[in-house]
């Protein structure tokens, strides 16, 4: 099915058959039986970079599988940083290597917040962002994205209160770019953050994996640079836009005035990542922006494609055009698809409801469901469109199709 066609050179979307696809082994290939065609979790379908794939292969030739060491990775981070977002005040001594973005987060909540204190978070939002701070023993207020899925001020300005009035050292877990609706946050809606931040006395932690996935149109504004975050911390890595998540290995970088904090994280959370996944993040970073430049080509081919094929096959489901990520958030409420009480509860990322069940059930495509992703969730799903043309192609006729069998609309 899925080949590449002259036309698509280069575009490592269209590199890897849905045969080869289907021998991978990761959650994304196995969680579901092999006539689903899968568009749910965070993986893409597409080849390592090449300098990704040589530097692991000299280290696996050279049994080079020890611990890490050094700072190459944020040395490489920082070089990216300030060629794609113009972020000249990058200090490689006011970071540190984490085992992943979530352990990252937690880590850093651990030295900003107390146990009991509240974590504001904006729904829908990644569900792990629920999960991982109830089981750090913090509590999680929700300020729900305005009706244009953008950060809504005024409502963080009331969650900034009750978190304050809950607890003695609350936090802002932000989402930048924004998972699922792959919105961008624009300067000046960061300005406004680290405006309410300052005011109410709430530490940001920024979560920019998506951050180099800033599609065409959209540019990527590091938190950290923002006037105002100086206390902020921001956990980036490779994982997303390198599709690495099985090579754990992510940064930790603190503003100014989070340096003394940075210095309290244990000596013990460097531990944690894989020198293999170091090496891999670090060649990412450093060499992999040619490659990176393609794939944003073939997302950028795929976003519209997605608009084509949701007017032709299901007019009735509506979106807006992500700016940003390789993740599309779909309003299913129109399709008179029966929404019952949601079977799981917010953060468990598996749990399936409403559409995502009807479209794995009858039309055997996986999509992950909105309930997961908190307030304003239920009656969505989540679309990954890091695939071939012709995967999301067949996997839209299939929905299309699936949508007709339930007839016009009492
Ligand atoms: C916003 C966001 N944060 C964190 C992660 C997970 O990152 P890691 O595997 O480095 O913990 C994801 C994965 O999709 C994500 O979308």
């Amino acid at each position: 099915m899925a080949g590449p066609t002259p036309s698509a050179a280069g575009n490592p979307l269209t590199a890897l058959t849905l045969d080869e696809l289907r021998r991978r082994s990761s959650v994304k290939w196995r969680m579901h039986p092999p006539d689903v065609l899968p568009l749910w979790v965070a993986e893409q379908d597409v080849p390592l970079a090449p300098p990704v794939a040589d530097v692991l292969r000299r280290a696996v030739d050279l049994g080079d599988t020890g611990y890490p060491h050094g700072t190459a990775y944020a040395e490489a981070l920082g070089g990216f940083a300030a060629d794609r977002w113009g972020w000249d005040g990058f200090r490689v001594d006011h970071t540190t290597v984490v085992p992943d973005v979530m352990m990252g987060i937690v880590e850093v909540l651990r030295l900003v917040t107390g146990p009991g204190d509240a974590v504001v978070v904006c729904p829908p939002v990644y569900p792990p962002f629920y999960a991982f701070v109830s089981h750090a023993d913090r509590r999680v207020i929700e300020a729900p994205l305005g009706p244009d899925l953008r950060l809504d001020h005024a409502a963080l300005d009331e969650a900034f209160r009750r978190a304050r009035a809950l607890g003695r050292r609350p936090a802002f877990l932000l989402c930048n770019p924004h998972n699922p609706t792959g919105v961008v946050h624009r300067r000046d809606e960061l300005d406004a953050v680290a405006d309410l931040a300052g005011r109410h006395g709430v530490r940001v932690v920024s979560d920019e994996i998506h951050a180099p996935l800033a599609l065409p149109g959209a540019r990527f504004t590091p938190y950290l640079t923002v006037a105002g975050a100086e206390d902020a911390f921001a956990l980036t890595s490779a994982s997303k836009a390198w599709n690495l998540a099985g090579l754990k290995a992510a940064l930790a970088v603190a503003g100014p005035r989070a340096v003394a904090d940075l210095h309290r994280m244990p000596e013990e959370v460097s531990h944690g990542p894989s020198h293999l996944g170091v090496l891999a993040h670090t060649a990412a970073f450093r060499a992999g922006g040619p490659w990176l430049d393609l794939l944003l080509d073939g997302l950028d081919a795929n976003r519209t494609l997605l608009e084509t094929l949701l007017a032709k096959h299901l007019p009735a489901i509506s979106h807006r055009r992500p700016e940003g990520t390789y993740l599309a958030w779909l309003d299913c409420t129109g399709l008179g698809i029966p929404t019952e009480a949601p079977a799981g509860r917010p953060g468990v990322a598996s749990d399936l409801a409403g559409p995502a069940r009807f479209f794995l059930d009858r039309a055997r495509v996986a999509l992950s469901s909105g309930h997961v992703f908190g307030t304003g969730g239920t009656g969505f799903v989540r679309l990954n469109f890091a695939t071939s043309p012709a995967i999301l192609t067949e996997a839209l006729t299939r929905m299309g199709r699936a949508v007709d069998t339930l007839g016009p609309r009492a």
